[in-house]
């Protein structure tokens, strides 16, 4: 059997990681194509090198560009590539532009597509990912959620249940892999960023970031909690040109960071006091971790971290923002459980059920 997966922005590699394992693990022949949607060494090769992630076969170099340009052009590179490669099954992961061009391009070859991480919903659909989910879950052959809501979203709109597997969090069999590892890192992290508690921040959603004004609140928000905790905040590219197109003054006590790797960033995250960000992933990562999250977004696809994990939906009220951080910083923050199936295993369970359909 031969499985080809598409891998193309950060939040891709850490679910790739654990799934090329488990087929290597059973003599799975395996190509990885990496899209080049992320190209910054900080975004993409860090995680290869720490994940352990087979280096990419092939790199389609799409780089940045519109949602219309990005995805016609991975669709145009890829075609060539998957009708060379032939393999038996696709392996698209996430909710990003690449993952709904290569399952477009597979859907229309008649080469089967298995989605890792399929059937979250945010039910808002001016947020790119949604679009991304949706048709993706339509085009899919094998469907692997991470969690029963997505069973039911997925469901509800048609897919035949045959095709879905519920199989858990594969971003958490990393983080169960990575921790110890991470944890050797905390000391040094400790003395470069000295001062006790801190808040660690990442926001990159274009609801947040692209827009000027609305990206000067936030930070104005962030500069007010600076003055009760440290404030580190790996900005992601998008987040820093935007900063820069709109000359915007960062507060004195938000200390920015370059993007960090995955070990470092595990590390800032399982000792944060609080983490506050519009990422997917992170708030499924401090679930786990049992570190409170608060979410600046109005509605998440994963809402098993507020109904049993530490997730706290704020969306754009930055003066909940201050209420919830203050009851987390006076001890009342929720403390959570981690989530059936967030186990370490979930990789292991996608490769068994690849090789049954195989
Ligand atoms: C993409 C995903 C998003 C995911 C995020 C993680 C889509 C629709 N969005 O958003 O779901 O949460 O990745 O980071 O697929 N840039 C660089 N270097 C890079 C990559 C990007 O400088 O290596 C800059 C470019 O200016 C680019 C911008 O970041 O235009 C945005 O990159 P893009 O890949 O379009 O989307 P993200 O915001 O990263």
């Amino acid at each position: 059997m031969h499985c080809l997966h598409v891998v193309g922005a950060r939040p891709n590699f850490m679910k790739a990681a654990p799934v090329a394992a488990a087929l290597a693990a059973r003599a799975v022949t395996q190509t990885m194509v990496h899209t080049g949607q992320h190209y910054d060494a900080r975004m993409s090769e860090i995680f290869f090198t720490e994940l352990g992630l087979p280096q990419p076969d092939v790199n389609l170099e799409v780089g940045s560009g519109s949602h219309t340009v990005q995805t016609a052009q991975i669709m145009q590179r890829f075609e060539p590539v998957v009708l060379e490669r032939s393999p038996d099954l696709v392996l698209v992961y996430g909710d990003i532009n690449s993952t709904l061009a290569a399952a477009l391009v597979c859907a229309k070859l008649l080469i089967p597509v298995a989605h890792v991480e399929a059937g979250l919903r945010s039910g808002d659909r001016s947020m790119p990912e949604e679009i991304n989910r949706l048709l993706t879950d339509q085009l899919a052959d094998l469907l692997f959620t991470p969690s029963a809501d997505g069973d039911e979203n997925l469901l509800r709109e048609g897919i035949p249940p045959e095709k879905i597997r519920l199989v858990g969090n594969v971003m958490i069999d990393t983080l169960v892999r990575m921790l110890p590892q991470a944890e050797r890192r905390w000391p040094r992290l400790e003395t470069a960023f000295p001062g006790g508690p801190f808040a660690l921040v990442t926001l990159h959603r274009p609801s947040n970031v692209d827009d000027p004004r609305q990206l000067e609140r936030l930070l104005a928000a962030l500069g007010r909690i600076g003055a009760q905790l440290n404030v580190l905040f790996p900005v992601h590219p998008r987040t820093r040109q935007s900063i820069a197109d709109g000359g915007l003054a960062v507060p004195q006590s938000v200390h920015l960071m370059e993007p960090q790797g995955y070990l470092d960033f595990l590390a800032l995250q399982s000792h944060a006091r609080v983490v506050i960000t519009d990422s997917g992933g992170i708030q499924e990562e401090t679930t786990f971790l049992g570190v409170p999250c608060l979410t600046l977004r109005d509605s998440t696809e994963r809402p098993v971290t507020v109904t049993m994990g530490t997730n706290v939906l704020i969306g754009g009220d930055l003066e909940r923002l201050q209420v919830e951080l203050g009851r987390i910083l006076a001890g009342q923050g929720k403390h959570g459980q981690r989530p059936p199936l967030w186990d370490g295993h979930a990789a292991e369970r996608i490769a068994g059920e690849i090789l049954l359909h195989g």
